[in-house]
């Protein structure tokens, strides 16, 4: 994943936990140079060690840094760089839901080597939403639950979401409501 992803991850720790957590967790994830170029390529495999080495260090399961960090990358890249596009994407969760992928589309643009995950929302009868995460990535959905967490916040409404039983490798489906 790009480098900006890998920064996130050391923003969190840092934020969180401090430095000396920080080396420790590059550490055990056996990291020579644990130094990254935002708008540079890496291979995946850094990313998973640095959520294995974290969730070792922390006594968290990696579900549970994954969705730390989902939550914590929707205020992160605004930070970076990012917010004109994110407030371009939608004034409502739904209307941002929709325009997830036209979103990564165009941060394709500037980073040629992405493999964006793909999104699909269908309304319900009932006010809720299934989102649809189709991804060549494997584990990431409870990143995905941080992502909306953290989204629900930006837009100041409270919602639940529930992973549903996914049917088949690489499609995972939430239920998000109201709450
Ligand atoms: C402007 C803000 C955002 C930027 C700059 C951004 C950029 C990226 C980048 C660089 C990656 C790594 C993929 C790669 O390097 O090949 C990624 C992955 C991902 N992004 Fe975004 N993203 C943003 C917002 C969001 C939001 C709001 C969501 C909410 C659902 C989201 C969902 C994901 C997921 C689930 C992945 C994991 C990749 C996978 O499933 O294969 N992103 N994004």
């Amino acid at each position: 994943m790009y480098g900006l992803v890998n920064r996130a991850i050391e923003g969190l720790v840092l934020e969180k936990f401090g430095e000396e957590t920080w080396r420790k967790i590059c550490a055990r994830a056996e990291l020579q140079d644990p130094s990254w170029v935002a708008m540079q390529a890496y291979d995946d495999a850094i990313t998973y060690a640095l959520v294995g080495a974290a969730s070792a260090e922390l006594g968290m399961d990696s579900a549970a840094v994954l969705e730390a960090f989902g939550e914590y990358w929707t205020s992160y890249t605004i930070e970076e760089g990012y917010g004109d596009l994110m407030s371009m994407m939608g004034g409502s969760l739904d209307e941002f839901l929709d325009n997830l992928d036209s979103m990564h589309a165009r941060i394709g643009g500037t980073m040629p080597e992405l493999v964006p995950p793909g999104f699909e929302r269908e309304p319900q009868e009932d006010g809720s939403s299934i989102l649809h995460y189709r991804s060549e990535r494997e584990g990431l959905a409870p990143m995905v639950i941080g992502l909306i967490k953290g989204l629900a916040r930006r837009f100041d409404v409270a919602i639940e979401i529930e992973q549903l039983e996914s049917t088949s490798a690489g499609h995972d489906c939430f239920r998000i409501s109201a709450s």
